[in-house]
Formats: C-alpha cells, structure tokens, sequence
C-alpha cells in the first residue's frame, strides 16, 4: 500500500524507515497537506498527516477523488479534521491517540520550572560571566496552587508530577477522574480554578466549547501574576486577550507550545526570513514569556510510538480489519 506522508520532516523520515512495517511504501512531502499540495497523493491508497495539515472539506474531496481511503493521522489532536466531510466521503480517519502523555507532561513542567526560575536568563549570564542575582528570583511551587484544564492522560501525567512537588491541584473536566481525585486533586468549578490557582495549565483538546477558554473575562477572574502554560492547542488562548494581560501585569509568567496561528511558523527554520505576525513578535517582546514551537511531544519514545501506531492503523486499514483508534 501507497501512503503519502506530508509535513515529513528528516526525523520523521528517518523513524519511519526505523519503526514502521516493511509492507508499506511511504512517500515523504516536507510541504503540508492543502489544497495546493493534495496532488502528491495520487496513487497513494492512504495519506499520513500532523497537527497542521489542511483536511478540510475540499481538501478531502480532492484526496477521495483521487482514490484516498484513509487519513492516517500521526498525532491525537485531530480539531484540523473536518469529521463530518470524511464520513461522507467514506474516508477513514485514525489517529494515535496517546503516544507518550509523560512526554507533554514533562515539558510542561519544563516550562514551569524554566519560567519560575528564570533559567533562560541564567543560561545566558552566566555564559556572559555575569553571576549576579537580581532579577532571577523565583518562588517555591511547593504549597502553591495549580489549576488543570482537562484531566485526560497528559493532564494526569502533569497532575502527578505537580502532586509529587507538593502542590495543591484544582481540576476542572466535563468528566472526573476518580483515581486521581483519590489521589489528592480537587475538582472544582472554573469560576474556582481562576480565582485560586497561582499557575493554569491547559491540557484539554480544541473544540468549540474550549476555544479562547482563556479570554478577557477568565483572564480578569484570575490571580494577579498568574502563570499561564498552554502545551495543548493554540486556539485554546485568545492571544491578544492575553498581550493585554501582560501588559497590565496580571500575568506574571506565560509558557506556550502552542500558537493559535502556528501553521504559518512552526516546524521550520524561518531564521532568515521576516515573520509578519505582529501578534507573535508582540508575544515575543516579554522578558516572563516562553515559547516553544509544538515539541512538547518530541521524545524518542513518542516518535516511535507515532512510527508503531500509525502503522498498525494503516495496516488494519490495509487488511479491512477494524481500526482500533478510528475517528
Ligand atoms: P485526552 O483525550 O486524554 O484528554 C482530554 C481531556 O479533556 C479529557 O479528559 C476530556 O474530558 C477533557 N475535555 C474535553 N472537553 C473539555 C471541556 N470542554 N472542558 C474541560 N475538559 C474537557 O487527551 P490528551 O492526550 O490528554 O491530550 C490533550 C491535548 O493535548 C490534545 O487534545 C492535544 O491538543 C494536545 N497535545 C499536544 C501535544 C504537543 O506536542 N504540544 C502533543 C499531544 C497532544
């Protein structure tokens, strides 16, 4: 079976040739899938896709006509799927529904600690040979509070890691999870979970009820000087909502992995080019801002989970089995 693979970087190239069955012959694209480029997937039986692709309507009108069956998607967010169209069109969606929560989980904390402790500043001082202090000064997370938005596996990965520190966790799900409020957590209303965490993360997906979950009127109920950490999805956050509350100082910290307008700069180097999102060069301006760009999953144990995943899910398609992790 054909598939083309589009938004293939080299390491994907590389852990697919690594871990995925030797029966399927992939075709790697480094553009993105849309309208444009949907035409590399002639001959193909199934196309393999990321975060960022183009699967609207027209798009998967076009890959159908074609002959496409079945859109292997190698990540779990799939909000860039239009669901209904690819019913319609008999396509079949898959995904990899968890190929490592720890992985997100743990770079959350990463940007937790780093945003706390000011340690992109201290890199760079220190290699400047400047050991003073001012400015660097952090706070313990110990005893303080953390509001988590969805409680599903990366959010209980990061509520594990958060516990083990000591730290007091308010949850907020549309369904709870027992084990964890067993093992300390309190869910709560959000009204609550604003008004009383020192630090919000964001772990739940991008749907019509969650997006600009962080706007004007969450960000006025929240702590002055709140920490606000975004490793989910873009959307979630209306990002000049959250410039202003920068500006006004009512966030004291704020770490993204995410960026709502990510497709047009992430996963390439742009060092020699000039980015004309004014937003994101804004957002760029504040010394108390971390931005990473959508590699909070980027662990070799993810990667080869992905390469696993995605290709069972093709072969079951390949053999009309039941795909287990179908959309
Ligand atoms: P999951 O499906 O295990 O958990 C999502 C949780 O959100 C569920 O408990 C669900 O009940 C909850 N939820 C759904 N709607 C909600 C709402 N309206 N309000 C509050 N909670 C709601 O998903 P998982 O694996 O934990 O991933 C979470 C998100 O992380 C994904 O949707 C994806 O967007 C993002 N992600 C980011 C990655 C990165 O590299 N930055 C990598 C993988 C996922």
């Amino acid at each position: 079976m054909k598939i083309a693979v589009f938004s293939a970087k080299k390491y994907d190239q590389e852990s697919f040739r690594q871990w995925a069955d030797d029966s399927l012959e992939f075709s790697f694209f480094d553009a993105p899938l849309n309208q444009h480029s949907a035409g590399f997937a002639q001959g193909c039986q199934a196309v393999c896709v990321f975060v960022n692709d183009d699967l609207s309507k027209p798009v998967l009108a076009e890959l159908s006509a074609m002959g496409v069956g079945m859109v292997a998607l190698r990540c779990a967010g799939f909000n860039n799927v239009d669901l209904a169209a690819a019913r319609e069109l008999g396509l079949r969606v898959a995904r990899v529904p968890a190929y490592s929560p720890e992985a997100v989980a743990e770079h959350t904390v990463a940007m937790i600690l780093c945003l706390n402790r000011k340690l992109h500043k201290a890199y760079n001082r220190v290699r400047d040979d400047n050991f003073a202090l001012d400015g660097l000064l952090g706070f313990n997370l110990h005893g303080k509070t953390a509001g988590l938005i969805g409680t599903g596996r990366i959010g209980v990965a990061t509520a594990k890691i958060l516990l083990g520190f000591g730290m007091r966790l308010l949850c907020y799900d549309i369904k709870k999870d027992q084990d964890l409020e067993k093992a300390g957590v309190s869910y709560v209303p959000l009204e609550q979970l604003w008004a009383q965490s020192d630090m919000i993360s964001l772990h739940c997906p991008l749907t019509p009820q969650t997006q600009h979950i962080i706007n004007d009127h969450s960000l006025a109920q929240m702590k002055d000087g709140v920490m606000l950490i975004n490793t989910s999805r873009g959307g979630l956050i209306d990002t000049k909502a959250v410039i202003k509350a920068l500006k006004n100082r009512k966030i004291g910290h704020l770490g993204l992995d995410v960026y709502e307008q990510e497709a047009d700069l992430f996963f390439q180097d742009l060092s020699g080019q000039l980015i004309d999102d004014e937003v994101f060069k804004r957002l760029l301006t504040f010394p108390n801002v971390l931005i990473t760009g959508h590699q909070a999953f980027f662990t070799q144990e993810a990667l080869q989970q992905i390469c696993q995943v995605t290709s069972d899910n093709l072969l079951a398609f390949k053999a009309n089995r039941l795909i287990g992790n179908e959309l």
